[in-house]
């Protein structure tokens, strides 16, 4: 997808944060952007009406059920379907010692099983129109342990391997790349934050618009660039 002027690109958890920023981003390079919301409907509405007007699509991705309604929606409403942005997640804190099988699903319904169906979605779509991009953000959680965020890291582990294991199943049509965010604030700050960002090569934390750029390269490279992890944490991976 070498231009996204005219493609129509799924970004799900719009509304807000880094979702936002990657919405606003590909308005800007031309695309065609659907935005997904769950909760959020006012920021999602402004989001919107800073994308020219882009349709919104609300569905709870803990259900499958909503993540197949939400693209046949896509369907009536644009006939195709080129992107899927799969940024839509939850993090929670919890010591392994007392996590229970309700705070697991919460946080792998969303974060790992409706990644999943969105990219079995999107894929049957690609497949029949003969190409499509899929970006998915994982984290820098899922590249490296944090002891209070076992699952979460499972989590976004998940993320990249299912990134890694479906671009081999989706080629050559579609390519599937994942971007792993480094630690991306809007406002909030705490220890862990602050540690993170002493330990941070670029000496700064990072933005909205740093991960967009990296979900763009992603979105226009060739079917030469698939199951590939960028992360963009200002090189604290490597620490
Ligand atoms: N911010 C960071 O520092 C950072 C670091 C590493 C990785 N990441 C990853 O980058 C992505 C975006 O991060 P963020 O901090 O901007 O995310 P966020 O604000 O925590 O979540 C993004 C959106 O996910 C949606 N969501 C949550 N549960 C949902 C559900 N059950 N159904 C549908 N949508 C649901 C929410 O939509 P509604 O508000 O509409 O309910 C929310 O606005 C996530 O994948 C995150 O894991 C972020």
């Amino acid at each position: 997808m070498p231009e996204l002027n005219g493609k129509v690109v799924l970004v799900t958890g719009a509304a807000k944060r880094i979702g936002r920023a990657i919405a606003l981003r590909l308005f800007q390079e031309g695309a065609r952007v659907a935005i997904h919301y769950s909760s959020s409907e006012a920021e999602a509405l402004e989001t919107a009406g800073e994308c020219g007007g882009a349709p919104l699509f609300r569905a709870n991705l803990e259900s499958v059920a909503e993540i197949e309604r939400m693209f046949a929606e896509i369907d009536t409403q644009f006939g195709r379907i080129d992107g899927l942005v799969n940024n839509a997640a939850r993090f929670t804190k919890f010591d392994p010692l007392t996590v229970t099988e309700a705070d697991w699903d919460y946080i792998h319904d969303v974060n790992l099983k409706a990644v999943f169906f969105c990219c079995q979605q999107a894929a049957r779509r690609m497949k029949a129109q003969g190409s499509g991009r899929i970006v998915n953000i994982s984290s820098l959680g899922g590249l490296r342990p944090w002891a209070e965020h076992a699952h979460y890291c499972a989590s976004k582990a998940g993320v990249i391997m299912l990134t890694q294991a479906l671009a081999k199943a989706f080629a050559p049509e579609i390519t599937v790349n994942s971007v792993a965010p480094g630690v991306i604030p809007f406002g909030e700050w705490n220890e862990a934050m602050a540690a993170m960002l002493k330990a941070t090569p670029a000496g700064r934390v990072g933005t909205g618009e740093e991960i967009a750029d990296a979900v763009v390269y992603f979105l226009r490279a060739s079917n030469f660039v698939t199951g590939q992890i960028m992360a963009v944490d200002g090189g604290l991976s490597q620490r």
